[in-house]
């Protein structure tokens, strides 16, 4: 496995590569990456992973300066996993001037959820996935279903900017008692790990009780919301959305079957953990 840092150096190594698939990443990888990078691999094209910590999709009150960096260790995963090239810049070589320019996703898709707790997120995230694809021109590109929102601004913007990219959901990875594994899970104390768990429990329920269409979907969300409180957590949201375009699905909807998805987000301590289970 090769690691590189520059553009110049991606482009001597992506020489010749017709068809490569990608799995960009912000590093301190663990198991989900790694499932990502095994699905890119499956796919029988060169694997082309980056790591890069992007301050654009960062609040300034986040974690963007304390956020791990871990390139060796990174790298010494990757390759067993199935990477052939990792692409990490420096800041300053993806970033060389003011990013000016910038991709601003549609607000009915990128001002809710996420995007209300965390404004601007997600025009740093397609800012620099617009950046990254054009710097690897992927064939595939994998995008972890554990960041659901993500995984739905990026399908639309490379489909509304006919990006020549295949964008492939990557799915969530779960420690045995169903905390989806995140780099941010490290932040958590003991205790707080094994709480943690609770979010994707309270979400199934959500999603089970949601389904059934028997009580208002507002009541459940705000019982949801109130059990995570009375825990100790502090929810941004608990809901139920349409998995086509994360709007309220109304009841006739939810007893028709229309596919649905539970969000959820939450502070534990000081760790945000985000988690959604489709049903
Ligand atoms: O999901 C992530 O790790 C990041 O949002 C991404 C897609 C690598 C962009 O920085």
């Amino acid at each position: 496995m090769q690691v590189v840092h520059t553009l110049a150096e991606l482009r001597a190594a992506l020489a010749g590569q017709s068809r490569t698939t990608f799995v960009p990443t912000m590093g301190n990888l663990h198991e989900g990456h790694l499932a990502l990078v095994r699905e890119a691999a499956r796919r029988g094209a060169p694997v082309v992973a980056s790591i890069f910590v992007n301050r654009l999709q960062f609040l300034p009150h986040e974690d963007f300066d304390r956020y791990p960096r871990t390139l060796a260790r990174d790298c010494e995963l990757l390759a067993p996993a199935g990477c052939d090239l990792v692409f990490a810049p420096a800041e300053d070589e993806l970033y060389p001037e003011p990013q000016t320019y910038k991709v601003q996703p549609p607000a009915a898709l990128a001002d809710l959820l996420e995007g209300e707790f965390r404004p601007g997120f997600f025009t740093g995230v397609c800012t620099v996935v617009m950046k990254l694809l054009h710097c690897v021109q992927p064939a595939v590109a994998v995008f972890g279903q554990k960041d659901y929102q993500q995984l739905k601004v990026i399908e639309a913007m490379v489909r509304q900017f006919a990006l020549p990219v295949q964008i492939v959901p990557g799915a969530t990875v779960r420690a045995a008692d169903g905390l989806a594994l995140s780099s941010r899970n490290g932040y958590l104390s003991a205790e707080e790990r094994a709480e943690a768990p609770t979010l994707q429990r309270v979400l199934a329920a959500l999603a089970a009780a949601g389904r059934d269409g028997l009580r208002p979907l507002a009541d459940l969300e705000a019982a949801a919301q109130a059990e995570l409180r009375q825990r100790g957590w502090q929810p941004d949201y608990l809901t139920l959305r349409r998995r086509r375009d994360l709007l309220a699905p109304g009841d006739d909807e939810r007893a028709a079957g229309e596919p649905l998805v539970a969000l959820g987000a939450a502070r534990l301590g000081s760790t945000r953990l985000i988690d959604n289970l489709e049903c």
